[in-house]
């Protein structure tokens, strides 16, 4: 009998998880958790596996418990325990597992040695950026030379921290030029304050725009196989706004790719993956086993361009996809392990899918608030809708359900067309309730024919401006006009 331990405990663990048990080797699940995840504990239990509580991101917790249950791989979920050097010590063992190394992992944790491997390597979508070790360097540079720009924490900082600044104008510069540098200070002082992993710690990068999506891939550090793509989005309220989530809402399909991104675009976004996941190879000399991801962004300069690399699964884009895969993901994990993946022929039913995000108020920027109180779900009326509830920042208190203060609950739709799965969500959303008098939130737009209309046409209008720009040669190209000081071309 094949036996797993799953690393982590939100809804894209509990999507692997479900994964998992589906595969006709029957495999027994095990989980290491920080808390006992509702759905992931009856998939455990039903396989005959359990939930061992402790520090996920804890090598030695990780590594000792999946040679205590003498396991056959390791599954990890989510990044955190990646950088802090899980998959290493699991592999010190001679347990193999599909999750990448710190070393690789770096792809994700740090997006200085992500665009700095993208330049050495010359992949296309690539940005142009400067990194920073003091936020001293960041604002001498900021007052000199930065216009339209996006600051960002240089680590993986839980998605938080990003501003985007247009500033091409002669009018309001100053004041933006504020702005900025108290971004820059905001970045050094908060947001990057617990992390001592990293030397750099603000990146600037060029501004660009057009609709985003996740390419989700398996690798084996040779081949990659791709995942239907998935768009998230990211504001916690309707209409893209609000602060900026983990994620409130995703949707896919049907097919490879979405109504806003082609078959080009798709290949396009591959070969990008591709060479990234080669690039890795050549530069660290070890192979890359698991899943990355890029967070895309369609635009004028490249088409496909690379927002960030993600060093796992997406949350919540995990649950359009793995629900979906009708290959055996035992399988395809023995073949990343083996280095044989190019064997898999990776199948996905033909549908689109929705995932709808549920959290308790208070959630992303008060999560005192939104964390401690206890939840009820009507998972039979919503699976009666041909939906499926997936877990995620829940635990169990004395058998109750309890919010842990991000977002509790996904519900996955599937149907022929995505505003269809989006309203089959939607008559789920009053069967996930609070059991005192706290509220919860949701995004009811996300696949709606409204929003949907308005990344097609900017998808539209962003494809024009590139096809033109290929026309005249001038893909990776930036020329900015700027007054008073004339014109200032960047080439890639
Ligand atoms: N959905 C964004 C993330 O997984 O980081």
């Amino acid at each position: 009998m094949v036996k797993i331990l799953l690393v982590g405990n939100g809804a894209r663990e509990h999507a692997i998880a479900d994964t998992l048990a589906r595969s006709t080797h029957q495999p027994k699940i095990y989980a290491a958790a920080g808390e006992r995840n509702p759905g992931i504990l009856r998939i455990c239990q039903k396989t005959g596996g359990e939930i061992i509580l402790g520090k996920p991101t804890d090598p030695k917790f990780v590594a000792q418990t999946a040679q205590k249950y003498s396991v056959d791989f390791v599954f990890i979920g989510p990044e955190e325990p990646q950088f802090m050097g899980v998959a290493d010590e699991v592999e010190n063992m001679g347990i193999p597992c599909i999750g990448a190394k710190k070393a690789p992992s770096e792809i994700e944790m740090s997006k200085a040695f992500m665009r700095r491997l993208m330049w050495k390597y010359k992949i296309p979508g690539r940005l142009r950026f400067m990194a920073f070790k003091n936020v001293e360097d960041a604002i001498a540079y900021i007052n000199e030379y930065a216009e339209s720009i996006a600051l960002k924490p240089a680590r993986q900082a839980g998605g938080k921290g990003v501003k985007v600044i247009a500033d091409l104008q002669a009018y309001l510069q100053q004041e933006k030029a504020e702005v900025k540098r108290k971004h820059a200070h905001d970045i050094y002082e908060k947001h990057m304050q617990p992390y001592t992993d990293i030397e750099d710690r603000i990146l600037i990068e060029q501004k660009v725009e057009g609709p985003e999506y996740t390419l989700q891939c398996f690798t084996d550090g040779k081949t990659i196989k791709p995942l239907p793509l998935v768009q998230d989005n990211k504001n916690a309220y309707n209409m893209d706004i609000g602060p900026e989530t983990g994620g409130m809402g995703s949707i896919g399909g049907p097919g490879l790719t979405l109504p806003f991104i082609n078959e080009e675009e798709y290949k396009q976004s591959v070969s990008i993956v591709e060479n990234v996941v080669r690039a890795i190879d050549k530069e660290l000399g070890e192979p890359y086993r698991g899943v990355i991801a890029g967070q895309m962004m369609l635009t004028a300069l490249w088409g496909p361009t690379i927002i960030e690399f993600y060093s796992r699964f997406g949350d919540p884009e995990a649950v359009n996809v793995l629900p979906i895969l009708e290959s055996d993901l035992v399988d395809v994990s023995e073949a990343i392990i083996s280095g044989k993946l190019g064997k898999i022929n990776l199948k996905f039913r033909d549908t689109a899918t929705v995932v709808k995000c549920i959290a308790p108020r208070g959630y992303p920027d008060r999560r005192d608030l939104a964390r401690g109180h206890p939840l009820y779900v009507d998972e039979a009326a919503i699976e009666k809708r041909g939906c499926r509830v997936f877990y995620g920042s829940v635990g169990l208190q004395d058998g109750e359900m309890i919010t842990g203060g991000a977002r509790a609950v996904e519900i996955l739709a599937e149907a022929e067309s995505i505003p269809e799965a989006s309203e089959i969500a939607e008559s789920c959303i009053d069967f996930v309730k609070l059991k005192d008098d706290w509220k919860l939130f949701h995004r009811s737009d996300i696949g709606g024919e409204t929003l949907l209309e308005k990344r097609i046409e900017l998808a539209q209008l962003i494809r024009e401006i590139y096809n033109y720009r290929r026309e005249k040669d001038l893909v990776g190209r930036q020329v900015d006009w700027i007054p008073l000081r004339g014109r200032i071309e960047y080439q890639a």
